[in-house]
């Protein structure tokens, strides 16, 4: 009796380097990726954050320093979170004139002009409960909050902000603040829409570093419950009615199902964000030896990109840049 011959064999498209890369299904390169950081209000300081070892806040005069090892790197975009000195009930330094995030743009774009500069607007780096919006009782007031997202976009994109991108989470603010950028003539500044945003635990060292983690409750009364799957397409649905430019899906790691599902249900391009806790996690896992870093680093960026992300947000964007373009991994 002859033997049944293999007929397949996936083995053979494996067998060499060159070819395995050929045949790669996913592909990426440094354009596609987005930096996270911090601009804390003052001079001369840059201070590491401790749940995130090798991030660091700048004051606006020594930011300058990161942002050139980036643009060194091949990373031309930005994402800027400010700091405020002082916080207060409406978050005011928020949408002040010379607020710190605000300064922030004004001198990245004055000293880095090809540098892309997109502001996160929400309220809770700002406000003194810590909540991402105005407070009525304990409760998050949704349509009250609406108008000072306007200004807060509209003071980023004044101040040289060239994307705004709302994270509040309230319902309707993609719109408010699309009629408030047209209405200032911001016409042509895209909004990306953090569309799937959900209570996460993943963003514990995030509020360590903008010090805005809430003074009481929680944020599942705005941001999704981390259950549900076809609220976060009706969430991306509602964002592309009222005129986002992109939708992102947040956090990214655990969430790869959602980011495919957004992708395929809507025409718009897709951002994903590995956010603090996915940072924090492979800096612990690694300092303690028990995975390498660079491996894993590459492995959930490359995991992002093949669910369907067209645009990768992350604290290790300066060491991805380097690892796409020596050909570790893309
Ligand atoms: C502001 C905001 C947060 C993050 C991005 N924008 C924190 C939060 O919602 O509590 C998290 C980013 C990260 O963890 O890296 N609302």
């Amino acid at each position: 009796m002859t033997e049944r011959k293999q007929v397949a064999r996936p083995r053979r498209l494996r067998s060499n380097t060159a070819l395995r890369k050929m045949v790669r299904e996913t592909r990426m390169d440094r354009s596609s990726l987005i930096y996270p950081m911090f601009v804390v209000e003052g001079e001369n300081i840059r201070e590491e954050i401790p749940s995130m070892p090798g991030q660091f806040r700048y004051s606006p005069d020594r930011m300058g320093e990161q942002l050139e090892a980036l643009s060194n790197a091949g990373v031309s975009s930005v994402l800027f979170f400010g700091i405020p000195a002082r916080k207060d009930a409406s978050g005011s330094a928020a949408y002040a004139q010379d607020g710190v995030v605000q300064q922030a743009f004004a001198r990245a774009k004055r000293e880095f002009p090809h540098l892309y500069c997109i502001g996160d607007v929400c309220m809770c780096e700002y406000t003194s409960h810590g909540h991402c919006g105005i407070l009525c009782g304990e409760d998050v007031d949704n349509d009250k909050t609406l108008s000072y997202l306007q200004k807060i976009a509209v003071s980023q994109a004044q101040a040289g902000a060239d994307m705004i991108a709302p994270s509040d989470m309230m319902d309707g603010r993609v719109e408010a603040i699309r009629s408030a950028l047209d209405a200032a003539g911001f016409v042509h500044t895209p909004i990306m829409a953090y569309s799937a945003k959900f209570a996460s635990s993943f963003y514990g060292p995030f509020r360590d570093a903008a010090k805005s983690a809430p003074a009481f409750g929680d944020r599942k009364t705005y941001q999704m419950d981390y259950h549900n799957r076809r609220e976060a397409l009706k969430e991306a649905e509602l964002d592309v009615t009222e005129g986002a430019d992109l939708i992102m899906v947040k956090p990214a790691m655990a969430y790869g199902d959602l980011i495919r599902e957004v992708k395929d249900r809507t025409c718009l391009p897709v951002a994903a964000y590995s956010v603090s806790g996915e940072y924090a996690m492979a800096k612990a896992a690694a300092a303690a030896g028990y995975v390498e870093e660079e491996g894993v680093v590459c492995e959930m960026a490359a995991c992002a990109y093949r669910a369907g992300a067209d645009l990768y947000i992350t604290y290790y964007a300066k060491e991805l840049a380097g690892y796409m373009e020596c050909g570790r991994i893309g």
